[in-house]
């Protein structure tokens, strides 16, 4: 375990602000991290926690860059290992950080093996967990985020949602913790960089592809390849480190129209995207971010959480049916794209929320203990009962 160095500009923060364990671990986690941690300062202390799931510097360290992310205060180092194992070294290694820094809260964000660590670990601890990007649902349960965001929202004292769509679904299960609506964090890092991204030259398709039931099954991989293969456009494609190691196991052949690339920063993904003809995905992120450029999209499964973007007639959910593909790429586009994301204000308003609840559990608890009544840990219960 690593302790990296403040920046010399923060300034710590009066011991009574709110003590607040973040967790990141994966790419999309890194890049929606940084507005949040922003929008901390002054209201409450963030300790930045690294699991360690993505380490490559291009999946990492460059998107800390890219993003303007503090740098973590701590590094897990928990890297690639089999789902059990690296949510179980996450669990534990968070569990251990929890009970020396005595935070009010966790936060953690999505659906990764990190997020599900940082949940188990909050709730062992007994310690308020909130969970950013509650309520998307893809309703298939091999997929590990499902399973991953299922619990995590089980888990949850706090759970605050990018859309109404993701509430109504919290509501539906009848989760027990608060739900609030909040927007997408998302949604804000663009939002930061729209005025300075140039869109990249060219006639092109910006194409990602990292699911695992894509990219872990021969024949279902290649079938990606053939679809992006009736592209009438060349595509550029950031590999993900996973899909680059099943193409090199497996030997499939790339089609000549389309550029593997590594994967790059986020602020030239920005620029990719903008300057896409159209968007072949089936990253969460890249799906959203689509919409928010105005760029049509092809997902490439049979179902996606973001919803809205397919109802908005921006997003076609495909599989790896290459005539369905093929049809989406040359459908008419709507004249309108209604936000669905927010105002690229959602980081303010989770801070706000986070700390409204925190001091809110903390009346409750100095009100019980005047009265005589139970200790911390009971009160907590009872609050978000
Ligand atoms: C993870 C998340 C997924 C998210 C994606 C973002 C889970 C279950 N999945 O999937 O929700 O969309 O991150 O990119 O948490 N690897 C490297 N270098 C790295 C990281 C990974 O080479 O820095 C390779 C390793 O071979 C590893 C494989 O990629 O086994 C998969 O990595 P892992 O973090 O387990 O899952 P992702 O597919 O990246
Ligand atoms: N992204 C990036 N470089 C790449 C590919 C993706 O910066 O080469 C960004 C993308 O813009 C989005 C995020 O990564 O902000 C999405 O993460 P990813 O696709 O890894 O995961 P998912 O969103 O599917 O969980």
């Amino acid at each position: 375990m690593r302790h990296a160095d403040r920046h010399d500009d923060e300034q710590a923060p009066p011991a009574r602000l709110p003590r607040i364990v973040s967790v990141i671990g994966a790419r999309p986690e890194i890049i929606q991290a940084a507005p949040i941690s922003h929008a901390f300062r002054g209201h409450a202390e963030e300790i930045l926690v690294h699991t360690g799931q993505h380490y490559d510097e291009a999946m990492s360290e460059s998107q800390i860059l890219a993003t303007r992310l503090p740098r973590p205060d701590y590094n897990l180092e928990v890297g690639s290992r089999s789902r059990e194992e690296q949510v179980e070294l996450g669990r534990v290694r968070l569990l251990e950080l929890i009970e020396r820094e005595r935070p009010d809260a966790v936060v953690v964000r999505g659906d990764t093996n990190a997020t599900l660590s940082g949940a188990l670990a909050a709730s062992a601890a007994g310690v308020v967990l909130v969970h950013v990007e509650a309520g998307l649902r893809s309703h298939r349960m091999e997929m590990p985020e499902e399973y991953n965001r299922i619990q995590t929202d089980r888990l949850s004292q706090l759970l605050l949602a990018p859309t109404p769509g993701a509430r109504r679904n919290l509501e539906a299960e009848g989760v027990g913790g608060e739900i609030h609506v909040t927007g997408d964090p998302l949604c804000d890092t663009l939002e930061n960089a729209r005025a300075t991204v140039r869109p990249a030259d060219g006639e092109y398709l910006l194409a990602t592809v990292h699911r695992n039931y894509n990219t872990d099954d021969r024949e279902r991989l290649a079938a990606v390849l053939a679809c992006l293969a009736r592209s009438p456009w060349r595509v550029v494609m950031p590999l993900h480190p996973r899909t680059r190691a099943r193409l090199h196991e497996w030997r499939l052949e790339v089609p000549e129209t389309i550029d593997i690339v590594e994967p790059v920063p986020y602020t030239r993904m920005l620029e990719l995207e903008r300057g896409a003809q159209a968007i072949a995905t089936d990253s969460g992120g890249v799906q959203r971010e689509a919409y928010m450029w105005g760029v049509r999209c092809v997902t490439l499964r049979e179902e996606t959480e973001w919803t809205d973007t397919v109802q908005a007639g921006w997003n076609t959910t495909v599989g790896v049916d290459a005539d369905a593909f093929e049809r989406a790429l040359a459908a008419p586009l709507p004249a309108s794209r209604p936000p669905i994301f927010g105002d690229g204000r959602a980081a303010q308003r989770i801070v706000r929320t986070v700390v409204d609840f925190l001091i809110a559990g903390a009346s409750l608890r100095a009100g019980l203990a005047r009265q005589g009544g139970g200790s911390s840990n009971e009160m907590e219960v009872e609050v978000v009962a």
